[in-house]
């Protein structure tokens, strides 16, 4: 698939380190083709993270995800769930690869800056949770002029 869901998480917009994300994501090839900043409510936050309601740390995860605002984004790219779980290293920064986003940026396991989707029906499920097709640019259009 050539595209895939992000989210710059509480903990890093708080921090002011959006724009030093998107440049690494913008570096490493990925296209923005859809964007917004916004609060998710509890209630949605719960939704979005529905297949992770039977783990010990839901709503933790919950409570954190809807604590402040985020930067929801669709990006393109070759390959681009893969290759952006790679940009975003593990889940627990204590286990992230050096010149991974969550090395640079997490502060914990709770708290990792970053939301990569982990794979191509999750990245289209996730995509169509924040926008519609009208908040997406044409970038094959843009390209060819
Ligand atoms: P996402 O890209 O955010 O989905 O992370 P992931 O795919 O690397 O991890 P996973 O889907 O397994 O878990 C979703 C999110 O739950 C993680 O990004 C963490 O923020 C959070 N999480 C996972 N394990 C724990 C935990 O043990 N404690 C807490 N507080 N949060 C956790
Ligand atoms: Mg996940």
């Amino acid at each position: 698939g050539n595209r895939t869901f992000t989210m710059i998480k509480p903990d890093a917009f708080e921090a002011g380190h959006s724009g030093d994300i998107i440049k690494m994501i913008e570096e490493a090839g990925f296209r923005i083709v859809a964007g917004k900043v916004t609060q998710l409510s509890a209630e949605l936050a719960g939704k979005f993270y529905e297949v992770h309601q039977e783990r010990p740390f839901y709503g933790e995860l919950c409570e954190f995800m809807s604590s402040g605002p985020i930067i929801a984004m669709i990006l393109e790219k070759d390959n681009a769930v893969e290759d952006f779980r790679t940009l975003i290293g593990a889940t627990n920064p204590a286990e992230a690869a050096e010149g991974t986003i969550r090395k640079r940026f997490a502060k914990s396991l709770g708290e990792n800056a970053v939301h990569g989707s982990d794979s191509d029906e999750n990245a289209t499920i996730e995509g169509n949770f924040f926008f519609t097709q009208f908040d997406e640019v044409g970038i094959r259009k843009v390209a060819a002029n």
